[in-house]
């Protein structure tokens, strides 16, 4: 019951995982994962809003977080093809992919949660990339201080190439394993990343492990479809968290306030049913110094371990092609959007 009186909520704020008011472009309309959202959520209590009137919702304990295993069909969810697949993407990746999906004023919105405000704050940027998100984090913070990191050389080549990016740090290594000692930054933030990861537990487990006491984390990432055919792609391609599952990968990890704001294109009109490769911003507070509470066993994933390269290449042609269906999903809606009068659903 609780999912049909979330569906349509214009505006969800819900206590210890909190779904913060409509981010950029999200009218409320829609809800990801309607009624498979809710039955596991963790969530205590929230406010919505119903035709103009505030009601406090009572929502069920999350258990989610199940492993994923690599061995799951979503074919880039894996270091090494995901190396791959940025050797390639890094030559388009600003110009091409980014306009379809991650737009410098979602990514202003995207980081406000992030709480960047001063100067001085050690900052981290995990799967930092070409550092388009990183262009967002040094208008606040000074580039001295910033961080980037990430698994691709080629990623890392385009944004060492960036005027405003020359006194960054900039380093290779795995989100789920940061060279970065406990207690260091103020801020880790993480952009479009934690789809290729693994083990995202782990990966959040970090970011609590770096941060400081007090510090804050922002996770901006994918969310989950629910229109049948863009989920039979996401789930082939790469990780596409549902609300609960970020909410709930934040709260083991020790995150204390964790919250979820909706971002998406303009275009999209708060569309979310084809999900979204950027589709929310998460933020936690470490509460407390020292290493995270969650032990984990070992790394799902060993990058060491020789593949069979026949497995390895139909695994990345088959990941290509759902790539290339979540390009043009995009196009799809941005001609809804010219086509369909303003002011109406698409
Ligand atoms: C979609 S790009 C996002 C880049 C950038 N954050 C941005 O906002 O444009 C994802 C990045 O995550 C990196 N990545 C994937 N898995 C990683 C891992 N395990 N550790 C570090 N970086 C990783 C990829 O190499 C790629 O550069």
């Amino acid at each position: 019951m609780a999912s049909s009186m979330l569906y349509g909520a214009e505006n969800v704020a819900i206590v210890r995982g909190r779904i913060a008011p409509n981010g950029l472009g999200f009218n409320g309309s829609e809800l990801h994962g309607r009624k498979s959202l809710l039955p596991r959520v963790n969530l205590v209590v929230g406010n919505s809003n119903f035709g103009g009137r505030r009601r406090t919702l009572v929502l069920p304990k999350c258990s989610v977080s199940v492993p994923r295993p690599a061995s799951q069909p979503r074919f880039i969810q894996h270091k090494k093809e995901a190396f791959w697949f940025y050797r390639f993407l890094s030559i388009v990746y600003d110009h091409v992919i980014n306009p379809g999906h991650w737009t410098e004023d979602m990514r202003d919105e995207a980081l406000e949660p992030a709480d960047l405000h001063s100067r001085n704050m050690i900052v981290v940027d995990v799967g930092g990339g070409t550092g388009f998100t990183t262009l967002g984090i040094v208008k606040h913070v000074d580039a001295k201080n910033v961080t980037i990191l990430d698994q691709s050389p080629h990623q890392l080549a385009k944004a060492k190439k960036k005027e405003p990016l020359k006194e960054c740090k900039i380093i290779e290594g795995d989100a789920e394993d940061l060279p970065f000692r406990t207690d260091y930054a103020d801020r880790y933030v993480s952009a479009g990343s934690i789809e290729y990861w693994p083990d995202p537990q782990r990966g959040i487990r970090e970011a609590y492990r770096v941060l400081k006491i007090g510090g804050r984390a922002c996770l901006i990432g994918p969310v989950y479809p629910t229109y049948w055919l863009s989920r039979f792609f996401a789930d082939m391609w790469m990780l596409f968290p549902k609300e609960e599952e970020y909410i709930e990968w934040f709260e083991k990890a020790g995150f204390k306030d964790v919250q979820i704001k909706r971002i998406g294109p303009k275009w999209y009109r708060g569309v979310r049913r084809h999900g979204l490769i950027m589709g929310c911003s998460v933020t936690g507070i470490k509460p407390a110094s020292g290493d995270s509470p969650l032990q984990l066993g070992p790394k799902v994933e060993d990058i060491e371990k020789p593949v069979n390269p026949f497995v390895f290449l139909v695994r990345f042609l088959l990941g290509a092609m759902a790539g290339v269906y979540y390009v043009l999903v995009p196009v799809y809606m941005w001609i809804k959007d010219q086509i369909v009068p303003k002011g109406q659903p698409i």
